[in-house]
């Protein structure tokens, strides 16, 4: 029977990486807000051979995640990983209540409001498994990272948690990763030598490779 996945974040950096590499198993369904850039990742997978779907989404919308749960409710899914993210960073006190705002509003609530979407989907089958993208920063706080790090640790709350309320009946895998090579820091000056960054295709690897059977998965920055 055929095996669905969903990623959000999925046409870029590393919800990209872990579509391509998840769709030789997987008929993967891929989320995010530009059309263009999931059309562009569903061509990749398709001309390998893979199954992919695109459902074009903003996690700040309420209406909008509404919507993409009533169509995701048709897939036997047995995988949602929750990537999809962003982040401004610099000094506190230059930082901007839209910046907080668009932070919270898909890094956190949007990502709670899907996730109370897709669990009973997640519930109805035998092996299901969420697999949560945080950060570094959502272990320790870090310099002109502050609203950042807020979010993030905010979704490792919601994340440590739900492991224990779906113990037994989800398998929910929380992830830290340090500084990755993707377009998150394209409009950027927070990072300014991206050669001692990761590749997305290596953090997506080493996830891929380790998920069943941990919980945690802290893959720190290259010295
Ligand atoms: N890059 C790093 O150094 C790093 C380190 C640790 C953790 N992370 C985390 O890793 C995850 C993936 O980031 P990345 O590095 O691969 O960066 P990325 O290429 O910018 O990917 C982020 C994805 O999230 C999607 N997204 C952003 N806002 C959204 C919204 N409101 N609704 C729906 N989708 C939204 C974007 O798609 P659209 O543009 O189509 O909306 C984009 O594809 C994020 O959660 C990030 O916080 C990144």
């Amino acid at each position: 029977m055929e095996k669905f996945a969903v990623i959000t974040g999925a046409g870029s950096g590393l919800g990209r990486e872990l579509a391509l590499q998840l769709s030789k198993q997987y008929h993967t369904l891929l989320l995010g807000r530009n059309q263009d850039k999931l059309s562009l990742v569903k061509d990749e997978i398709v001309r390998s051979n893979g199954r992919a779907s695109f459902y074009p989404v903003d996690l700040r919308s309420k209406e909008q995640i509404e919507l993409v749960i009533k169509e995701l409710q048709q897939f036997p899914i047995d995988l949602v990983i929750h990537n999809a993210g962003v982040g401004h960073f610099g000094p506190f006190l230059s930082s901007s209540l839209e910046q907080l705002h668009d932070m919270f509003s898909t890094n956190v609530f949007g990502t709670i409001q899907l996730s109370k979407g897709l669990i009973p989907i997640l519930l109805e089958q035998k092996h299901p498994t969420m697999i949560n993208i945080i950060s570094t920063a959502g272990l320790r706080g870090k310099k002109h990272e502050a609203l950042y790090a807020a979010s993030k640790f905010a979704f490792r709350g919601f994340a440590e948690s739900l492991q224990k309320e779906f113990e037994d009946q989800v398998h929910i895998v929380n992830t830290y990763m340090g500084g990755m090579d993707t377009p998150f820091w394209d409009n950027s000056t927070h990072i300014t030598d991206r050669s001692r960054l990761r590749s997305p295709k290596e953090v997506a690897e080493i996830i891929l490779s380790q998920y069943m059977n941990r919980q945690e998965i802290i893959i720190e920055s290259k010295k």
